[in-house]
């Protein structure tokens, strides 16, 4: 079982210009893109959008893992996400934890 610590670890420990390739490899094999973009609203919100909205919160990667896992509804709107059964929950935690990182780092 992976620590925010761990996580993060990991991240900051590949070096920061391939966190965002890594991590976006891993939304794109877990499905996460079919419905994500980095920086645009299509189905879901944008990952910048989520990043701003969970910046600082207390407990934010457990918090988003879990409602990626079990599935989420009217947060952002009336469409569902159904729950992601086929990624693996370390997997989720990572694409999250570079979401979260993404919005604590200055925007270009
Ligand atoms: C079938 C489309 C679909 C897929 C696949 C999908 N999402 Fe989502 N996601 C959505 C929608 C729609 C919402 C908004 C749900 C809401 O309003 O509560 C959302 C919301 C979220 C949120 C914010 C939840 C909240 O409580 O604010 C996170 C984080 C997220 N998705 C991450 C992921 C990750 C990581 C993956 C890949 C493992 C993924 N999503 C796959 C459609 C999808």
């Amino acid at each position: 079982m992976l620590t925010t610590k761990h996580v993060l670890l990991v991240l900051i420990t590949i070096s920061l210009g391939h966190v965002a390739s890594a991590a976006e490899d891993i939304a794109k094999k877990s499905n996460c893109m079919a419905c994500h973009a980095v920086d645009k609203k299509a189905i879901g919100p944008s990952f910048n959008d989520i990043g701003r909205k969970y910046q600082g919160a207390p407990q934010a990667l457990e918090y988003l893992a879990k409602k990626t896992v079990e599935g989420s509804i009217g947060v952002w709107g009336a469409i569902p996400m159904p729950p992601s059964k086929a990624a693996k929950p370390d997997d989720i935690k990572a694409v999250i934890a570079w979401i979260l990182l993404k919005s604590e780092l200055p925007q270009p």
